[in-house]
Protein backbone atom coordinates (compact mmCIF):
# COMPACT_ATOMS: atom_id res chain seq x y z
CA UNK A 1 0.00 0.00 0.00
CA UNK A 2 1.48 3.20 -0.71
CA UNK A 3 0.91 6.24 1.79
CA UNK A 4 1.10 9.75 1.28
CA UNK A 5 3.82 11.26 2.50
CA UNK A 6 2.98 14.70 4.21
CA UNK A 7 6.08 16.55 2.20
CA UNK A 8 4.38 16.14 -0.89
CA UNK A 9 6.34 12.56 -1.90
CA UNK A 10 5.26 8.38 -1.28
CA UNK A 11 5.69 5.60 -0.07
CA UNK A 12 7.17 6.70 3.47
CA UNK A 13 6.82 2.63 4.16
CA UNK A 14 10.25 2.47 3.25
CA UNK A 15 11.76 5.22 5.09
CA UNK A 16 12.28 5.92 8.80
CA UNK A 17 10.38 7.85 10.85
CA UNK A 18 12.43 10.77 11.23
CA UNK A 19 12.85 11.10 7.93
CA UNK A 20 9.35 11.23 7.17
CA UNK A 21 7.76 13.03 10.12
CA UNK A 22 8.23 16.83 9.07
CA UNK A 23 9.36 17.70 12.76
CA UNK A 24 12.22 19.59 11.11
CA UNK A 25 9.72 22.36 10.88
CA UNK A 26 11.09 23.20 6.90
CA UNK A 27 7.45 22.83 5.58
CA UNK A 28 5.74 25.97 7.12
CA UNK A 29 3.92 28.10 5.11
CA UNK A 30 7.17 30.90 6.22
CA UNK A 31 8.36 29.38 3.37
CA UNK A 32 6.40 32.20 1.26
CA UNK A 33 8.57 35.01 1.75
CA UNK A 34 12.09 32.89 0.60
CA UNK A 35 9.76 31.55 -2.28
CA UNK A 36 8.92 35.41 -3.17
CA UNK A 37 11.96 36.13 -2.71
CA UNK A 38 13.60 33.65 -5.06
CA UNK A 39 11.45 33.66 -7.51
CA UNK A 40 12.39 37.96 -7.88
CA UNK A 41 15.11 38.53 -5.89
CA UNK A 42 16.43 42.28 -5.90
CA UNK A 43 19.40 43.53 -7.71
CA UNK A 44 20.34 47.22 -7.25
CA UNK A 45 20.15 47.81 -11.40
CA UNK A 46 19.08 44.07 -12.89
CA UNK A 47 16.50 44.05 -10.83
CA UNK A 48 15.00 46.71 -8.73
CA UNK A 49 11.62 45.97 -8.14
CA UNK A 50 12.57 42.77 -6.84
CA UNK A 51 12.18 41.52 -3.13
CA UNK A 52 14.18 42.86 -0.79
CA UNK A 53 15.70 39.67 1.40
CA UNK A 54 15.71 41.08 4.68
CA UNK A 55 15.27 37.53 6.82
CA UNK A 56 18.46 35.82 6.38
CA UNK A 57 20.45 36.75 9.83
CA UNK A 58 24.53 36.72 7.81
CA UNK A 59 26.79 39.50 8.52
CA UNK A 60 28.11 40.68 5.07
CA UNK A 61 29.32 44.33 6.28
CA UNK A 62 33.21 42.81 6.70
CA UNK A 63 33.55 40.34 4.11
CA UNK A 64 35.83 42.10 2.21
CA UNK A 65 38.38 42.34 5.08
CA UNK A 66 38.31 38.54 5.65
CA UNK A 67 38.85 38.16 1.61
CA UNK A 68 41.78 40.81 1.86
CA UNK A 69 43.69 39.15 4.13
CA UNK A 70 43.28 35.84 2.72
CA UNK A 71 44.63 37.36 -0.46
CA UNK A 72 47.40 38.72 1.47
CA UNK A 73 48.44 35.44 3.00
CA UNK A 74 48.61 32.48 0.37
CA UNK A 75 50.29 30.55 2.46
CA UNK A 76 47.25 29.91 4.61
CA UNK A 77 45.82 27.98 1.77
CA UNK A 78 46.60 24.68 0.65
CA UNK A 79 45.51 25.14 -2.62
CA UNK A 80 47.45 28.08 -3.37
CA UNK A 81 51.38 27.46 -4.44
CA UNK A 82 52.92 29.35 -1.45
CA UNK A 83 50.74 26.88 0.56
CA UNK A 84 51.30 23.46 -1.05
CA UNK A 85 53.38 22.31 0.83
CA UNK A 86 51.21 21.27 3.47
CA UNK A 87 48.61 19.65 1.26
CA UNK A 88 49.51 16.58 1.73
CA UNK A 89 49.54 16.29 5.65
CA UNK A 90 45.93 18.32 5.61
CA UNK A 91 44.34 15.71 3.31
CA UNK A 92 45.10 12.78 5.36
CA UNK A 93 43.96 14.25 8.63
CA UNK A 94 41.55 12.79 10.36
CA UNK A 95 41.28 12.98 14.19
CA UNK A 96 38.17 14.82 16.06
CA UNK A 97 40.12 16.32 18.51
CA UNK A 98 41.01 18.68 15.58
CA UNK A 99 44.33 20.15 14.56
CA UNK A 100 45.93 21.79 18.34
CA UNK A 101 46.78 25.03 16.31
CA UNK A 102 42.95 25.53 15.25
CA UNK A 103 41.65 24.81 18.53
CA UNK A 104 44.64 27.20 20.25
CA UNK A 105 43.49 29.97 17.87
CA UNK A 106 39.34 29.15 18.40
CA UNK A 107 39.94 29.74 22.25
CA UNK A 108 42.17 32.69 21.95
CA UNK A 109 39.30 34.13 19.42
CA UNK A 110 36.26 33.21 21.76
CA UNK A 111 37.88 35.24 24.42
CA UNK A 112 38.65 38.29 21.97
CA UNK A 113 34.56 37.99 20.52
CA UNK A 114 34.09 38.48 24.37
CA UNK A 115 36.04 41.72 25.57
CA UNK A 116 39.05 39.80 26.44
CA UNK A 117 37.39 39.51 29.74
CA UNK A 118 37.67 35.39 29.92
CA UNK A 119 39.63 32.92 28.82
CA UNK A 120 39.17 29.44 27.51
CA UNK A 121 41.16 26.44 27.19
CA UNK A 122 41.64 24.70 24.04
CA UNK A 123 41.03 21.57 25.74
CA UNK A 124 37.62 22.02 26.08
CA UNK A 125 37.16 23.17 22.50
CA UNK A 126 34.92 20.14 20.49
CA UNK A 127 34.36 20.85 16.86
CA UNK A 128 30.79 20.78 14.93
CA UNK A 129 29.39 21.41 12.08
CA UNK A 130 28.39 24.97 12.94
CA UNK A 131 26.64 25.89 15.59
CA UNK A 132 23.52 23.99 14.28
CA UNK A 133 25.81 20.75 14.53
CA UNK A 134 26.90 21.87 18.33
CA UNK A 135 23.51 22.65 19.26
CA UNK A 136 22.40 18.98 18.37
CA UNK A 137 25.22 17.41 19.65
CA UNK A 138 24.74 18.47 23.37
CA UNK A 139 21.21 17.27 22.89
CA UNK A 140 22.57 13.97 22.77
CA UNK A 141 24.68 14.39 25.22
CA UNK A 142 22.16 15.74 27.99
CA UNK A 143 19.31 14.71 27.32
CA UNK A 144 17.19 11.72 26.43
CA UNK A 145 13.81 11.04 24.30
CA UNK A 146 11.17 12.83 25.55
CA UNK A 147 13.09 14.77 28.07
CA UNK A 148 12.75 18.69 27.77
CA UNK A 149 14.79 21.93 27.85
CA UNK A 150 12.89 25.30 29.01
CA UNK A 151 13.33 28.11 26.59
CA UNK A 152 12.63 31.82 26.82
CA UNK A 153 10.19 33.25 23.94
CA UNK A 154 10.96 34.10 21.04
CA UNK A 155 13.55 32.35 20.31
CA UNK A 156 15.47 30.99 16.75
CA UNK A 157 13.53 28.61 14.57
CA UNK A 158 16.37 26.43 13.65
CA UNK A 159 16.26 25.35 17.04
CA UNK A 160 12.97 23.15 16.59
CA UNK A 161 15.26 21.19 13.52
CA UNK A 162 18.47 21.44 15.67
CA UNK A 163 17.37 20.60 19.25
CA UNK A 164 14.55 18.78 18.52
CA UNK A 165 14.46 16.80 15.48
CA UNK A 166 16.12 13.54 15.66
CA UNK A 167 16.82 13.67 19.29
CA UNK A 168 13.39 13.86 19.79
CA UNK A 169 13.93 16.08 23.08
CA UNK A 170 11.19 18.86 23.81
CA UNK A 171 11.16 22.65 24.07
CA UNK A 172 8.89 23.78 26.45
CA UNK A 173 8.58 27.90 26.47
CA UNK A 174 9.34 30.18 29.48
CA UNK A 175 6.88 32.54 28.07
CA UNK A 176 8.88 36.32 27.70
CA UNK A 177 6.80 39.69 27.29
CA UNK A 178 7.09 43.31 25.80
CA UNK A 179 5.76 44.65 28.70
CA UNK A 180 9.50 44.00 30.34
CA UNK A 181 11.44 44.19 26.83
CA UNK A 182 10.95 40.81 26.53
CA UNK A 183 13.71 40.00 29.93
CA UNK A 184 13.20 36.59 31.29
CA UNK A 185 11.61 36.76 34.64
CA UNK A 186 11.79 34.84 37.89
CA UNK A 187 8.43 34.09 38.06
CA UNK A 188 7.85 33.06 33.95
CA UNK A 189 10.83 30.64 34.75
CA UNK A 190 9.64 28.66 37.69
CA UNK A 191 6.27 28.67 35.59
CA UNK A 192 7.24 26.76 33.21
CA UNK A 193 9.22 24.47 35.49
CA UNK A 194 6.81 23.79 37.37
CA UNK A 195 4.54 23.22 34.52
CA UNK A 196 6.70 20.36 33.23
CA UNK A 197 6.82 19.11 36.52
CA UNK A 198 2.64 18.69 36.35
CA UNK A 199 2.85 17.06 33.08
CA UNK A 200 5.52 14.69 34.43
CA UNK A 201 8.15 16.01 31.58
CA UNK A 202 11.57 15.44 33.15
CA UNK A 203 13.07 18.98 32.49
CA UNK A 204 17.10 18.44 31.44
CA UNK A 205 18.19 22.07 31.40
CA UNK A 206 17.48 25.12 30.23
CA UNK A 207 18.94 26.99 26.85
CA UNK A 208 18.97 30.61 26.43
CA UNK A 209 20.66 32.77 23.35
CA UNK A 210 22.52 35.43 24.48
CA UNK A 211 22.95 37.89 22.53
CA UNK A 212 19.26 37.06 21.52
CA UNK A 213 18.19 35.98 17.96
CA UNK A 214 15.38 37.29 17.13
CA UNK A 215 15.80 40.22 19.70
CA UNK A 216 19.18 41.72 19.21
CA UNK A 217 19.58 41.92 22.93
CA UNK A 218 21.81 41.07 25.59
CA UNK A 219 21.39 39.70 29.20
CA UNK A 220 22.99 41.50 31.99
CA UNK A 221 25.37 39.80 34.45
CA UNK A 222 22.64 40.18 37.28
CA UNK A 223 20.20 37.84 35.39
CA UNK A 224 22.91 35.67 34.23
CA UNK A 225 23.76 34.95 37.74
CA UNK A 226 20.21 34.45 38.66
CA UNK A 227 19.84 31.76 36.26
CA UNK A 228 22.94 30.27 37.05
CA UNK A 229 21.79 30.17 41.10
CA UNK A 230 18.32 28.57 39.23
CA UNK A 231 19.42 25.83 37.16
CA UNK A 232 21.83 24.44 40.12
CA UNK A 233 19.39 24.90 42.62
CA UNK A 234 17.92 22.17 40.07
CA UNK A 235 20.43 20.50 39.24
CA UNK A 236 19.61 20.69 35.19
CA UNK A 237 22.17 21.85 32.22
CA UNK A 238 22.59 25.46 31.02
CA UNK A 239 23.11 25.99 27.32
CA UNK A 240 24.20 29.41 26.35
CA UNK A 241 24.25 29.93 22.35
CA UNK A 242 26.29 32.59 22.13
CA UNK A 243 27.10 32.88 18.17
CA UNK A 244 26.13 36.44 17.68
CA UNK A 245 28.84 37.70 20.82
CA UNK A 246 31.22 39.27 18.92
CA UNK A 247 28.30 41.66 17.50
CA UNK A 248 27.20 43.23 20.28
CA UNK A 249 28.00 46.85 19.74
CA UNK A 250 27.30 48.48 22.80
CA UNK A 251 27.07 48.02 26.31
CA UNK A 252 29.81 45.36 26.56
CA UNK A 253 28.85 41.61 26.40
CA UNK A 254 29.16 39.54 29.23
CA UNK A 255 29.68 35.92 28.57
CA UNK A 256 28.15 32.89 30.80
CA UNK A 257 32.33 32.10 31.00
CA UNK A 258 32.47 34.91 32.83
CA UNK A 259 29.95 34.73 35.44
CA UNK A 260 31.02 31.04 35.79
CA UNK A 261 34.37 32.24 36.72
CA UNK A 262 33.32 34.91 38.99
CA UNK A 263 30.66 32.32 41.22
CA UNK A 264 34.19 30.32 41.25
CA UNK A 265 32.68 27.39 43.75
CA UNK A 266 28.98 28.47 43.87
CA UNK A 267 28.00 27.06 40.44
CA UNK A 268 28.62 23.23 39.40
CA UNK A 269 30.77 23.68 36.48
CA UNK A 270 29.87 20.63 35.16
CA UNK A 271 26.25 21.87 34.55
CA UNK A 272 27.37 24.61 31.67
CA UNK A 273 27.91 24.56 28.26
CA UNK A 274 28.45 27.39 25.57
CA UNK A 275 27.98 26.77 22.12
CA UNK A 276 29.52 29.38 19.60
CA UNK A 277 30.34 29.28 16.03
CA UNK A 278 32.38 31.42 13.09
CA UNK A 279 29.10 31.94 11.14
CA UNK A 280 27.97 35.21 12.49
CA UNK A 281 30.90 37.20 14.46
CA UNK A 282 33.53 36.43 11.43
CA UNK A 283 30.74 36.41 8.65
CA UNK A 284 31.62 32.54 7.66
CA UNK A 285 28.39 30.13 8.06
CA UNK A 286 29.66 28.19 4.73
CA UNK A 287 32.58 27.32 6.86
CA UNK A 288 30.55 25.15 8.97
CA UNK A 289 32.71 25.77 11.97
CA UNK A 290 30.79 24.77 15.18
CA UNK A 291 32.21 25.02 18.81
CA UNK A 292 30.70 22.97 21.95
CA UNK A 293 32.37 24.72 24.93
CA UNK A 294 31.84 22.64 28.30
CA UNK A 295 32.84 22.99 31.71
CA UNK A 296 32.07 19.04 31.95
CA UNK A 297 35.07 17.07 30.79
CA UNK A 298 32.58 13.70 30.30
CA UNK A 299 30.51 16.16 27.95
CA UNK A 300 34.11 17.45 26.03
CA UNK A 301 35.31 13.44 25.85
CA UNK A 302 32.06 12.03 24.50
CA UNK A 303 31.04 14.98 22.56
CA UNK A 304 34.62 14.61 20.88
CA UNK A 305 33.53 11.35 19.39
CA UNK A 306 30.31 12.57 18.45
CA UNK A 307 31.99 15.29 16.80
CA UNK A 308 33.20 12.72 14.26
CA UNK A 309 29.51 13.05 12.52
CA UNK A 310 30.25 16.82 11.69
CA UNK A 311 34.14 17.62 11.93
CA UNK A 312 35.39 20.90 10.23
CA UNK A 313 37.45 20.14 6.85
CA UNK A 314 41.23 19.77 7.51
CA UNK A 315 41.73 22.59 5.07
CA UNK A 316 39.69 25.23 6.65
CA UNK A 317 40.52 24.32 10.36
CA UNK A 318 44.47 24.83 8.49
CA UNK A 319 43.11 28.17 7.27
CA UNK A 320 41.06 29.70 10.01
CA UNK A 321 44.24 28.61 12.81
CA UNK A 322 46.37 30.85 10.88
CA UNK A 323 43.95 33.60 10.51
CA UNK A 324 42.48 34.04 13.44
CA UNK A 325 46.46 33.72 15.13
CA UNK A 326 46.91 36.95 12.75
CA UNK A 327 46.21 39.00 16.19
CA UNK A 328 46.42 42.37 14.93
CA UNK A 329 44.39 41.70 11.88
CA UNK A 330 41.84 40.08 14.56
CA UNK A 331 41.75 42.62 17.07
CA UNK A 332 41.11 45.12 13.95
CA UNK A 333 38.68 42.60 12.85
CA UNK A 334 36.29 42.72 15.69
CA UNK A 335 36.57 46.44 16.06
CA UNK A 336 35.75 47.18 12.84
CA UNK A 337 33.14 44.62 12.56
CA UNK A 338 31.19 46.09 15.51
CA UNK A 339 31.55 49.57 14.18
CA UNK A 340 29.96 48.52 10.74
CA UNK A 341 26.84 46.43 12.65
CA UNK A 342 26.65 49.57 14.69
CA UNK A 343 26.57 51.71 12.12
CA UNK A 344 23.83 50.13 10.00
CA UNK A 345 21.80 49.36 13.28
CA UNK A 346 21.19 53.60 14.01
CA UNK A 347 20.65 53.93 10.60
CA UNK A 348 18.23 51.07 9.94
CA UNK A 349 16.39 52.46 13.18
CA UNK A 350 16.62 56.00 13.01
CA UNK A 351 15.47 55.72 9.00
CA UNK A 352 12.12 53.28 10.66
CA UNK A 353 11.78 55.73 13.67
CA UNK A 354 11.62 58.65 11.13
CA UNK A 355 8.21 56.91 10.10
CA UNK A 356 7.00 56.21 12.92
CA UNK A 357 7.97 52.31 13.43
CA UNK A 358 9.99 51.49 16.89
CA UNK A 359 12.18 48.49 17.27
CA UNK A 360 12.59 46.76 20.36
CA UNK A 361 15.92 48.90 22.07
CA UNK A 362 18.72 46.31 21.13
CA UNK A 363 22.95 46.21 21.42
CA UNK A 364 23.39 43.24 18.67
CA UNK A 365 22.45 40.62 16.43
CA UNK A 366 22.48 41.37 12.35
CA UNK A 367 18.39 42.47 12.76
CA UNK A 368 16.01 44.35 14.76
CA UNK A 369 12.78 43.54 16.77
CA UNK A 370 10.16 45.73 14.78
CA UNK A 371 7.12 46.30 16.66
CA UNK A 372 3.73 47.05 14.01
CA UNK A 373 1.15 45.91 16.43
CA UNK A 374 -0.34 49.20 15.50
CA UNK A 375 -0.81 48.17 11.82
CA UNK A 376 -3.05 44.67 12.96
CA UNK A 377 -6.57 45.47 12.68
CA UNK A 378 -6.92 42.91 15.61
CA UNK A 379 -3.99 42.07 18.05
CA UNK A 380 -4.14 37.96 16.15
CA UNK A 381 -1.42 36.09 14.46
CA UNK A 382 -4.48 35.78 11.38
CA UNK A 383 -3.75 39.27 11.35
CA UNK A 384 0.21 39.36 11.65
CA UNK A 385 -0.20 36.82 9.05
CA UNK A 386 -2.13 38.96 6.58
CA UNK A 387 0.11 41.72 7.14
CA UNK A 388 3.03 39.91 6.35
CA UNK A 389 1.94 38.84 2.99
CA UNK A 390 1.37 42.51 2.17
CA UNK A 391 4.93 43.19 3.16
CA UNK A 392 6.22 40.39 1.40
CA UNK A 393 4.11 40.40 -2.04
CA UNK A 394 3.24 44.04 -2.12
CA UNK A 395 6.44 45.72 -0.23
CA UNK A 396 8.56 43.63 -1.80
CA UNK A 397 10.44 43.07 1.75
CA UNK A 398 11.16 39.28 2.96
CA UNK A 399 11.27 40.02 6.84
CA UNK A 400 10.10 36.83 9.05
CA UNK A 401 6.91 36.89 11.44
CA UNK A 402 6.94 36.76 15.06
CA UNK A 403 4.92 33.87 15.14
CA UNK A 404 7.51 31.79 13.63
CA UNK A 405 9.86 32.59 16.57
CA UNK A 406 7.07 31.45 18.76
CA UNK A 407 6.34 35.09 19.81
CA UNK A 408 3.51 35.26 22.18
CA UNK A 409 2.05 38.79 20.81
CA UNK A 410 1.40 39.25 17.75
CA UNK A 411 2.59 42.24 15.42
CA UNK A 412 6.22 41.60 15.82
CA UNK A 413 8.60 41.08 13.07
CA UNK A 414 13.02 40.56 12.77
CA UNK A 415 13.82 42.37 10.41
CA UNK A 416 17.74 41.28 9.27
CA UNK A 417 20.19 44.42 8.21
CA UNK A 418 23.72 42.79 7.71
CA UNK A 419 23.37 40.98 4.68
CA UNK A 420 23.14 43.66 2.54
CA UNK A 421 24.70 46.64 0.76
CA UNK A 422 24.26 50.38 1.50
CA UNK A 423 22.35 50.77 -1.46
CA UNK A 424 19.68 47.95 -1.05
CA UNK A 425 19.62 49.30 2.68
CA UNK A 426 18.56 52.68 1.51
CA UNK A 427 15.87 51.31 -1.12
CA UNK A 428 14.24 49.08 1.73
CA UNK A 429 14.28 51.91 3.77
CA UNK A 430 12.65 54.07 1.13
CA UNK A 431 9.92 51.39 0.42
CA UNK A 432 8.89 51.40 4.24
CA UNK A 433 8.52 55.50 3.98
CA UNK A 434 6.25 54.38 1.02
CA UNK A 435 4.23 51.55 2.48
CA UNK A 436 3.44 53.58 5.69
CA UNK A 437 3.43 57.00 3.99
CA UNK A 438 0.41 55.52 1.86
CA UNK A 439 -1.00 53.74 4.88
CA UNK A 440 -1.45 57.27 6.57
CA UNK A 441 -2.83 58.58 3.69
CA UNK A 442 -5.27 55.85 2.99
CA UNK A 443 -6.47 56.45 6.70
CA UNK A 444 -7.58 60.18 6.29
CA UNK A 445 -9.35 59.26 2.58
CA UNK A 446 -11.20 56.48 4.66
CA UNK A 447 -12.14 59.19 7.96
CA UNK A 448 -13.72 61.48 5.42
CA UNK A 449 -15.30 59.04 3.14
CA UNK A 450 -16.41 55.98 5.31
CA UNK A 451 -16.24 56.24 8.41
CA UNK A 452 -17.20 52.55 9.51
CA UNK A 453 -14.13 50.70 7.90
CA UNK A 454 -10.31 51.23 9.36
CA UNK A 455 -7.69 52.63 6.92
CA UNK A 456 -5.53 49.30 7.39
CA UNK A 457 -8.17 46.79 7.04
CA UNK A 458 -9.08 48.13 4.33
CA UNK A 459 -5.66 48.23 2.88
CA UNK A 460 -5.18 44.86 4.41
CA UNK A 461 -8.15 43.55 2.59
CA UNK A 462 -7.68 45.32 -0.66
CA UNK A 463 -4.04 44.03 -1.38
CA UNK A 464 -4.78 40.56 0.21
CA UNK A 465 -6.76 40.38 -3.24
CA UNK A 466 -3.22 40.58 -5.13
CA UNK A 467 -1.85 38.15 -2.58
CA UNK A 468 -4.28 35.33 -3.52
CA UNK A 469 -3.32 35.86 -6.60
CA UNK A 470 -0.15 35.65 -5.96
CA UNK A 471 -0.23 32.86 -4.04
CA UNK A 472 -2.41 30.45 -6.53
CA UNK A 473 -0.41 31.49 -9.38
CA UNK A 474 2.91 31.00 -7.51
CA UNK A 475 2.92 29.29 -4.18
CA UNK A 476 1.02 26.35 -5.00
CA UNK A 477 1.18 23.90 -1.97
CA UNK A 478 2.42 21.09 -4.42
CA UNK A 479 5.20 23.67 -5.04
CA UNK A 480 5.91 24.09 -1.11
CA UNK A 481 5.74 20.37 -0.59
CA UNK A 482 7.56 19.55 -3.85
CA UNK A 483 11.49 17.50 -2.71
CA UNK A 484 12.86 19.46 -4.86
CA UNK A 485 11.93 22.66 -2.16
CA UNK A 486 13.83 20.06 0.31
CA UNK A 487 17.47 20.17 -1.52
CA UNK A 488 20.22 21.62 0.37
CA UNK A 489 19.44 25.28 -1.60
CA UNK A 490 15.93 24.90 0.25
CA UNK A 491 15.31 28.82 0.81
CA UNK A 492 13.99 27.25 4.52
CA UNK A 493 17.76 26.29 4.77
CA UNK A 494 18.86 29.92 5.08
CA UNK A 495 15.46 31.33 6.41
CA UNK A 496 16.57 29.06 9.41
CA UNK A 497 19.05 31.32 9.97
C1 LIG B 1 20.87 31.50 17.78
C2 LIG B 1 21.44 30.70 16.66
N1 LIG B 1 22.03 29.53 16.92
C3 LIG B 1 22.54 28.78 15.95
C4 LIG B 1 22.49 29.17 14.63
C5 LIG B 1 23.10 28.30 13.57
O1 LIG B 1 24.35 28.81 13.22
P1 LIG B 1 25.39 28.03 12.29
O2 LIG B 1 25.31 28.67 10.94
O3 LIG B 1 26.73 28.23 12.92
O4 LIG B 1 24.98 26.60 12.25
C6 LIG B 1 21.89 30.38 14.30
C7 LIG B 1 21.77 30.83 12.91
O5 LIG B 1 21.10 31.74 12.58
C8 LIG B 1 21.34 31.17 15.34
O6 LIG B 1 20.75 32.34 15.10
Amino acid sequence: MKMELKNGGTNCQLLSKIATNNEHGENSPYFDGWKAYDNNPFHTTKNPNGVIQMGLAENQLSSELVEKWTKNNPKSSICSPEGIDAFKDMAIFQDYHGLPEFRNAVAKFMGKSRGGKVKFDPERIVMAGGATGANELLMFCLADPKDAFLIPTPYYPGFDRDLKWRTHVQLLPIVCESSNKFRITKEALEEAYMNAQKAKIKVKGLIITNPSNPLGTTMDKATLTALVTFINKKQIHLVCDEVYAGTVHSPNFTSISEVVQDMEDHCNHELIHVVYSLSKDMGLPGFRVGIVYSYNDTVVNIGRKMSSFGLVSSQTQHLLASMLSDEGFIDELILESKRRLASRHDLFTKGLEQVGIRCLESNAGLFCWMDLRTLLEEPTFEEEMKLWRVIINDVKLNVSPGSSFHCHEPGWFRVCFANMDDLTMEVALRRIRMFVEKGKEDSTEVIIVRKEKKAWQRRLGRLSLSTLMYDENILTTSQFSSPHMMSPHSPLVLART
